[in-house]
């Protein structure tokens, strides 16, 4: 059957995922305040993208702020929130002329409405374009996600919309932050922490997942090809045991 995914194992990822850590220990280690780790990081972000169409990575997903990352101090947060606001503000022209779609995962309802705001003008004025799909995951937390989607899909089955019979997990899907993207076919951390920190657990049921020592704000073009490279080497099963 063509629909097989296990026909394709040596192909690059359509679908990567990031959980871009380590600009604190990366300010820190030069003696300066985590923030500028932050800002460093967000450069990272630009040129990663912007390399994408060249490894034929259609969709890049990066988690910016987590719901866990609220505990941090009020100044980190704080100076977080503005970083995020200023950098869609700057880049929205460039992104606009690279043909790159701006989508946001995660909860807004926690978010300063100044912040929503500019997020959603990129979101519209970047709607037309089709050559990288860029989606920021901005105070999303996994749990937090399929809880907000369990909700809205009660919501249709107690309005007589939905028939609970019929739910699976194609439905579910649907009501996810997620419900425009595919699955994320490689998941990226930085950092040299082994684990996933809540990030897109649903979504990554089949993933292969790359741990890399580098502290993001090190991240470069380079690195990511060279993890790129490693994937298409895996053998992806689904399940199956090959032919
Ligand atoms: C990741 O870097 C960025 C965010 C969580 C916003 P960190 O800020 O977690 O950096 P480390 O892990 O403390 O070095
Ligand atoms: C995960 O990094 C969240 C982001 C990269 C935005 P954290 O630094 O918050 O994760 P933990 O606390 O080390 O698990
Ligand atoms: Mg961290």
């Amino acid at each position: 059957m063509s629909t097989d995914k296990t026909e394709t194992p040596t192909q690059g990822p359509r679908h990567v995922a990031v959980i871009m850590d380590g600009n604190g220990r990366w300010a820190q280690s030069r003696g300066q305040p985590r923030l500028f780790g932050h800002h460093a990081g967000v450069k990272r972000v630009k040129e990663i993208v912007r390399a994408c169409p060249d490894y034929g990575v259609k969709y890049m997903t990066v988690f910016a702020f987590s719901t866990e990352n609220w505990r941090r101090t009020q100044a980190e947060v704080s100076g977080l929130m503005k970083l995020f606001r200023r950098y869609i503000q700057s880049e929205a022209r460039d992104l606009l002329a690279e043909r790159v779609r701006v989508r946001f995962i995660g909860d807004r309802v926690k978010l300063d409405p100044k912040l929503c705001r500019v997020m959603d003008e990129i979101e519209l004025l970047t709607s037309r374009n089709d050559r990288v799909h860029l989606t920021v995951a901005l105070n999303y937390g996994g749990r937090d996600e399929v809880a907000r989607a369990t909700k809205r899909l009660a919501k249709e089955v107690a309005a007589g919309r939905l028939d609970p019979e019929t739910v699976d997990e194609t439905t579910l899907a649907r009501f996810l932050d997620t419900c425009f993207l595919p699955d994320p076919d490689l998941v990226i951390r930085t950092s040299g922490e082994a684990r996933i920190s809540n990030f897109l657990l649903w979504q990554s049921a089949y993933a292969e997942y790359d741990f890399v020592d580098t502290l993001w704000p090190d991240f470069t073009v380079a690195e990511f090809a060279k993890v790129l490279g490693a994937f298409s080497a895996r053998d992806r099963r689904f399940g199956a045991v090959p032919a």
